[in-house]
């Protein structure tokens, strides 16, 4: 049986070891492709492949028709919206995410970025602390818990919304539970993505809750840029001067935002979030366990499709 790794952003090379000696060490072969440069590669790569880790790289009906002996695929990381989960289902193939393997990086970068924004991108001129400071973490999922622990260190004021997750939860982080997203964004200063790409998330971050913002806002992304709604996003800034945003997602109007807003918005190039080491290790090595138990044991306890 073969299991291939198709990572258009490539693991740190540790990682692609420790992936290596899991999958052979189970008796199975390892395909590596890595920055491939177009879908077809792909299509060829997975074409005899029974296992399929991937990171961000997207996996659709065509990928899954091409991928005849496929049974299973392991996102490694948390967001699986670049899975097409009903077609894999329609192809019998089981769906996994690693979750929790990367957040700590992801969280890392929030305060490396609200840092960056803060001390107006490092130009030499006057910023400000975070100390005391109100943040407000959209959605209380791993990495949105590794934010609060995070920004309890900075001796900031932290509250999350989370429909999902229970008020307790937070409480017990020292976390204050709001109940709205209006809440959320209009008594926070600093408010930090964490929601991923949904049907009904999609556009559902933009003007209105831009504008609730108090002054000197910044609204800091390294979820999906699909949550934002760009042409409302353009609109605030645009109205109040003392908006912020950044971003570990570049958003389809990148070249505009930056051209009207200069050092008011940052992207980074390429999605760096879980871009380290210990999450490239973390996240590479959960999914070649998941991908090995679910072809030698059928175990699926990560299982994202029905
Ligand atoms: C995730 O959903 O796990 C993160 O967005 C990381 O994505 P990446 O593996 O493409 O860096």
């Amino acid at each position: 049986m073969k299991v291939l790794v198709a990572t258009e952003k490539p693991f740190a090379a540790v990682a692609v070891n420790g992936i290596r000696e899991v999958v052979e060490g189970a008796g199975y072969e390892l395909e590596l492709l890595e920055k491939y440069g177009s879908k077809q590669e792909l299509l060829d790569a997975a074409a005899t492949a029974d296992g399929l880790i991937i990171r961000s790289d997207v996996v659709d009906a065509e990928v899954l028709d091409a991928a005849k002996n496929l049974k299973v695929v392991v996102r490694a990381g948390a967001g699986y919206d670049n899975v097409d989960l009903a077609a894999a289902t329609a192809h019998g193939v089981c769906v996994e995410n690693t979750p929790g393997q990367n957040s700590n990086a992801v969280a890392e970068l929030v305060f490396g970025m609200t840092v960056m924004a803060v001390r107006n991108m490092y130009d030499g001129t006057s910023g400000t602390e975070l100390k005391d400071k109100t943040l407000g973490i959209h959605a209380f999922g791993q990495v949105g818990r590794n934010v609060a622990r995070i920004a309890k260190g900075f001796d900031m004021q932290v509250s999350a919304l989370d429909p999902y997750c229970p008020d307790e939860v937070m409480t017990e982080a020292g976390v204050k539970p709001v109940h709205s997203v209006e809440e959320l964004y209009g008594d926070n200063k600093f408010v930090s993505l964490h929601i991923p790409a949904t049907a009904e998330t999609r556009g559902s971050v933009g003007y209105d809750l831009l504008m609730r913002m108090p002054k000197g806002g910044v609204l800091i992304n390294t979820a999906r840029k699909e949550v934002i709604d760009e042409a409302g996003l353009a609109k605030a800034l645009e109205e109040r001067p003392d908006l912020k945003y950044v971003a570990d997602v570049k958003p389809d109007s990148a070249e505009d935002l930056k051209a009207r807003f200069g050092s008011r918005v940052f992207f980074t190039p390429k999605k760096m979030g879980a871009q380290t080491s210990e999450a490239n290790i973390n996240a590479g090595i959960a999914a070649a366990r998941q991908t090995v138990a679910f072809l030698r044991d059928g175990v699926d306890r990560f299982r994202v499709n029905k």
